[in-house]
């Protein structure tokens, strides 16, 4: 069966429910668009829907538990308002509860896989051409627990707003090499890719991030490669402590990205030392510029000015003030000059269906010489 033809993208709460199911966001969430969906009820209908579009394409060695939590809820959320819950749904959450039982307490797996769609309305700049596009679907194995040690192993909010913000103006970053610092799952670097920047290079300082994001990579159909070879998306090992200045200017990027990469006190001069080589790494203003043409919108002038010459643009989440403060003295001391972007441009909002995703916290900011 067809299944993606089938979907009515044309309803949102459609569109948001099965969006949601697949980003595992809170079963709640998910429950919450069913019932919209429905007109205020979980209809047949609705069950319909998620049986073809969620649970059966759903796979129980990355979602297990949370299929099972997911379709225990459903079922509850039906029976209480007198609903007939569909026999594939009772099935189903029987035989989860048979084969599950022993597969957790074995693995007590603490990765999942979830389905990131960004999700583009007909007139998103760029995308008109092509109804396909209208949605970027990004898998992305992570950890489930944010505070388990493996922080880069987690998404963390500002690469999403980061990710919405190069999907926003895509031509301020194709054909442009970039360079991400702290990339965690790699999220980032996939939206680089989609919009056609002529090379992306991910970098993290732990190896167990980075080989997590290895694996997203090629579950999005991007090669990797180190440094040197040819391929689209390369992944370094780049510790901020013992990054060299001669690395670092082999890299030579046109534009430097972070997220979340501000909230250890102790990294920042480090990490500030890195973002000030890589912007202060001579190459010539011509260059810069290249690809930039009439059709530059304000906007993009506004965001980079092509007097500027190299970026960074770093998005977190102020959680500690000191920290922040911190910050901006480092790169004050630098000699960098930093503007906050948050309020001046209007970044599109492509994940309408994640709750969880709290966008008014994040601020992004343009450092430049
Ligand atoms: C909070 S996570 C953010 C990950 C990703 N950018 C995101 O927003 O989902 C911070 C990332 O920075 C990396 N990191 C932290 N300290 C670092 C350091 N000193 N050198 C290099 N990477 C570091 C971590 O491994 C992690 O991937």
């Amino acid at each position: 069966m067809a299944a993606e033809e089938e979907l009515n993208i044309s309803i949102p709460s459609c569109l948001h429910m099965v969006s949601a199911f697949r980003a595992l966001e809170p079963t709640d969430v998910v429950i919450s668009f069913a019932r919209e969906f429905g007109g205020g009820s979980v209809t047949e209908n609705v069950q319909s829907c998620i049986w073809h579009h969620c649970i059966s394409k759903a796979d129980l060695k990355w979602q297990g538990p949370y299929l099972r939590r997911f379709l225990k809820k459903l079922i509850l959320e039906i029976e209480s308002s007198g609903g007939l819950v569909l026999d594939e749904l009772y099935e189903q959450y029987t035989s989860y509860m048979i084969s599950l039982r022993d597969y957790v307490a074995s693995k007590g797996n603490s990765r999942v896989l979830k389905t990131i769609s960004f999700l583009f309305p007909n007139e998103s700049r760029g995308f008109e051409s092509c109804p396909k596009s209208r949605k970027l679907e990004v898998q992305l194995r992570c950890s489930v627990n944010m505070l388990e040690g493996d922080t880069g192993c987690s998404i963390w909010p500002s690469s999403f707003f980061l990710s919405e913000f190069i999907l926003s103006f895509p031509e301020l970053f194709a054909n442009k090499c970039c360079f991400e610092v702290g990339s965690g799952v790699g999220l980032v670097g996939i939206c680089l890719s989609h919009v056609k920047a002529s090379k992306v290079i991910l970098s993290d300082g732990d190896f167990s991030t980075l080989a997590n994001m290895k694996v997203n990579l090629e579950l999005n159909h991007l090669r990797t490669g180190n440094q040197t070879s040819g391929n689209i998306v390369h992944c370094v090992c780049l510790p901020w402590e013992s990054a060299s200045e001669d690395d670092l200017r082999g890299f030579s990027p046109d534009i430097i990205l972070g997220a979340d990469v501000i909230y250890d006190p102790s990294c920042l001069p480090h990490l500030v030392r890195v973002l000030a080589v890589l912007l202060k790494h001579d190459r010539s203003d011509s260059d810069l510029s290249a690809g930039r043409d009439s059709d530059t919108s304000p906007d993009e002038l506004l965001i980079h000015p092509p007097a500027e010459g190299r970026v960074a643009y770093i998005a977190f989440v102020v959680r500690n003030i000191d920290t922040f403060n911190y910050f901006l003295a480092l790169v004050e001391q630098a000699n960098l000059k930093i503007t906050d972007l948050t309020e001046k441009i209007q970044v599109s909002n492509f994940l309408p269906y994640l709750r969880s995703y709290n966008r008014s916290t994040i601020r992004l900011f343009k450092i430049h010489v």
